[in-house]
């Protein structure tokens, strides 16, 4: 087959390339670039180029079929100060060890177990809000999401140190996006910036490490418990040493991260979509009321609220909280008819996939219905993909299809929650798809 020189693209400004673009609306950007350009888009951004992949079948080559191609890309190892070498940013055979090594614990019946702690903890909440009082329901989810997956993984209680990991994280993103909105301005210059970064990086440090210490030291002669965490201090490679201290804090740190900031977006995307569309959410509000019968949900009783999948399988359609995956080329190759050169950055953003009219009807609608009679089966492998495709699909899905419908029954059935009217929700693409100044309800209790 002949393949085309170089993929079509905006010509950008002469030095920035389309930088200015990105900043002013990325998403949007995005989304008229491949309308008008087409499946593979070339992007420059200041002196890198990117390739912007959006037909099914060409994702589905860099997440599964050629994957042993790709590597994560230069804009997730940026993040490695965070990370370190933890599942979402590690390679090769440091990664598939450790990916076997965490995957049991979010089998079946981990899961299972894991429920009670988001019950519990969501009821907690539910009993601190008041009838008619406003809230930024995004921070609100965030906080409990944080809570639950201290307990489960660290097996810790987390009140006295939340607020702090909160702030930290909300540092962390402000610097991350300032850094990245000057295009990776490197994280050595002692700019304000970049300090305030690794403050925030190191309080969230001190924040893990000191929770992996007291772990260990309370282990001695006590057993396990089957939070993560024990299995991570209790494992060992062969007859070698167990799993050094530095790696046992990059999969913490990892795991803490993605474990509630993910997870915490859906429900606050989802709320925010129930709150523009009153009959889906009346809808979803009878169904929760019939199944539930006024007790409280249990893992069991969502086999029986087809809706309430439909709803989040909507939610992560149109708001994924993980908007885009990028991957580097480690050789040149052949995408969509294309050349792609060894280096190259590859981004596939769900956020443009899961609007795309040739797979969903009135794309822009939050339309549940639309999952009826297996229709995720009639699409494409990789139309859909909110939790990323291939080895390297996300190893919390189980875990957030759990969390997240039960949280929403949960509140649900106690409480309405309205839109404030005259805030604007506006989407904030950053390392996960946030919202810009929070999603502000009001809660009217039923
Ligand atoms: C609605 C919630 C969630 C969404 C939308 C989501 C999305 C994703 C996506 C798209 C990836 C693939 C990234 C890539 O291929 O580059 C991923 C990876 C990952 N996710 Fe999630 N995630 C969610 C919840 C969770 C939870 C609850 C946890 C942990 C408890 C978690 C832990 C991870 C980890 C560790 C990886 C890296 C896996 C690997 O490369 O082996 N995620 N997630």
């Amino acid at each position: 087959m002949k393949l085309s020189p170089a993929p079509p693209g905006p010509k950008g400004h002469f030095l920035l390339g389309s930088l200015p673009e990105i900043q002013r609306d990325e998403l949007d950007f995005l989304v008229q670039q491949v309308r008008q350009h087409g499946d593979v888009v070339h992007i420059r951004v200041v002196n890198h180029d990117s390739y912007v992949l959006s037909h099914p079948r060409d994702i589905e080559a860099v997440l599964i079929t050629k994957s042993n191609n790709f590597i994560k890309s230069v804009f997730l190892r940026e993040s490695r100060a965070l990370f370190g070498d933890g599942l979402l940013t590690s390679d090769g055979t440091l990664w598939q060890r450790q990916r076997r090594m965490l995957q049991p614990a979010f089998h079946h019946e981990h899961i299972l177990y894991y429920t009670k702690t988001m019950l519990d903890s969501t009821a907690r909440m539910l009993a601190t809000w008041k009838d008619g009082e406003e809230r930024d329901v995004h921070n609100d989810m965030t906080r409990l999401t944080m809570e639950i997956v201290a307990k489960v993984l660290f097996g810790e209680e987390f009140d006295s140190e939340a607020e702090h990991a909160c702030e930290a994280f909300g540092l962390f993103f402000r610097q991350y996006d300032e850094r990245f909105g000057l295009y990776l301005i490197p994280e050595w210059l002692p700019t304000p910036a970049n300090f305030r970064y690794r403050r925030a990086i190191k309080r969230l440090d001190e924040i893990v490490l000191g929770i992996i210490r007291r772990k260990r030291a309370s282990m001695n002669g006590n057993g396990h418990s089957p939070a993560v965490l024990s299995i991570m201090l209790s494992a060992h490679d062969g007859d070698g040493p167990g799993m050094p201290e530095q790696q046992v804090r990059d999969e913490m740190m990892t795991l803490f991260f993605t474990g509630h900031e993910t997870t915490a977006l859906a429900l606050a995307w989802t709320f925010h979509l129930l709150g523009q569309n009153p009959e889906k959410e009346q809808t979803l509000q009878a169904e929760v009321d019939t199944v539930l019968a006024g007790r409280a949900p249990g893992f069991q009783d969502l086999a029986r609220m087809p809706y309430l999948d439909m709803v989040f399988k909507e939610s992560l359609r149109l708001y994924p909280p993980a908007f885009g995956v990028v991957r580097e080329a480690l050789s040149d190759c052949e995408i969509g008819g294309y050349s792609i050169p060894k280096g190259a950055t590859l981004a596939m953003f769900q956020w443009v996939v899961h609007r795309d009219p040739r797979f969903f009807e009135r794309p822009d609608d939050f339309i549940p219905e639309r999952w009826e009679n297996d229709f995720a089966k009639s699409l494409p492998r990789c139309a859909y993909f909110p939790f990323g495709a291939g080895s390297r699909i996300c190893i919390g899905n189980t875990f957030a299809q759990a969390e997240v419908p039960l949280l929403l029954a949960s509140i649900i059935q106690k409480f309405q929650l309205k839109p404030v009217p005259g805030h604007r929700v506006v989407t904030a693409p950053s390392l996960t798809l946030r919202p810009l100044r929070g999603i502000r309800v009001k809660l009217q209790k039923r």
